[in-house]
């Protein structure tokens, strides 16, 4: 069956990718993983996304009706609840390329950052401020939240709308702008608040992945992830 080509095992959750048409079977598929494995849950994930929070619909499938986890990336903690803050673990990289980069004392801004997870990593890493913006309240409180469980005391959360509240940071040294899909607006942004020989780490969506990279004179270009037939979402590494 084509749900079981991947599933995600989150803390002690299982996490099962479907398709947009399921049938019952899929409840007894997710009885036998249940069964089959330590999870005390199993929740389907639905291919289509939220316009603006960018979270997935979630179906529950089996077990607890519990959706909030403890996630670990790189020896640092994430409490989340998946079903209302963007979750992917497919950024687990790229949140430690871009974090190993910081030096000592710089401010950062980070843009639509979700449950902090940028924001995090690199307030661990050695800056003095990382603001962390997100429009989600659940995103402003699970980053609470993981400020505790990290004692990452050097972020301040901003609840409310990049393009509104850009203006309350200031310049900063770095900018994280994960928001591939209104890339060239968050560019916009970014330049703005970046200070000269600071960088701006864009995500953007694109189907020809070296051309933007020559475009926005990026030092650095990644594919993080295919996101439809022949565009990919990939970051931008642009020094300013
Ligand atoms: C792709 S997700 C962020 C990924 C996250 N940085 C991570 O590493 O897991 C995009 C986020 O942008 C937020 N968002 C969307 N539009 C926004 C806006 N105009 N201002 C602030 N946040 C926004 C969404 O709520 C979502 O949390």
């Amino acid at each position: 069956m084509k749900f079981w080509k991947r599933i995600d095992v989150i803390d002690d959750i299982a996490i099962v990718r479907i398709p947009f048409e399921y049938d019952n079977t899929i409840y007894n598929y997710a009885e036998e993983i249940g069964k089959r494995s330590k999870v005390v849950a199993v929740w389907g994930r639905l291919p289509e996304t939220e316009r603006t929070f960018r979270t997935h619909t979630y179906v529950h499938l089996w077990g607890e009706k519990k959706s909030e986890v403890i996630y670990r990336e790189y020896g640092v903690r994430f409490y989340l609840d998946f079903t209302k803050v963007f979750f992917s673990a497919k950024l687990k990289y790229e949140h430690f390329r871009v974090c190993s980069q910081v030096r000592k004392g710089e401010v950062i801004a980070n843009l639509f950052a979700g449950a902090g997870f940028f924001s995090i990593h690199c307030a661990s890493k050695g800056a003095s401020v990382v603001y962390s913006v997100d429009i989600n309240p659940y995103a402003y409180y699970y980053t609470r939240a993981n400020m505790e469980l990290n004692r990452t005391w050097n972020v301040i959360p901003i609840l409310g709308d990049t393009f509104k509240v850009y203006g309350e940071m200031g310049e900063v040294d770095r900018v994280i702008s994960p928001l591939p899909e209104l890339y060239r607006e968050a560019y916009e942004v970014s330049t703005k608040l970046t200070k000269r020989g600071g960088i701006i780490h864009l995500f953007a969506e694109t189907s020809k992945p070296e051309e933007l990279a020559q475009e926005f004179k990026a030092s650095f270009y990644r594919i993080v992830r295919s996101s439809g037939p022949r565009k990919y979402h990939v970051i931008l590494d642009i020094p300013r």
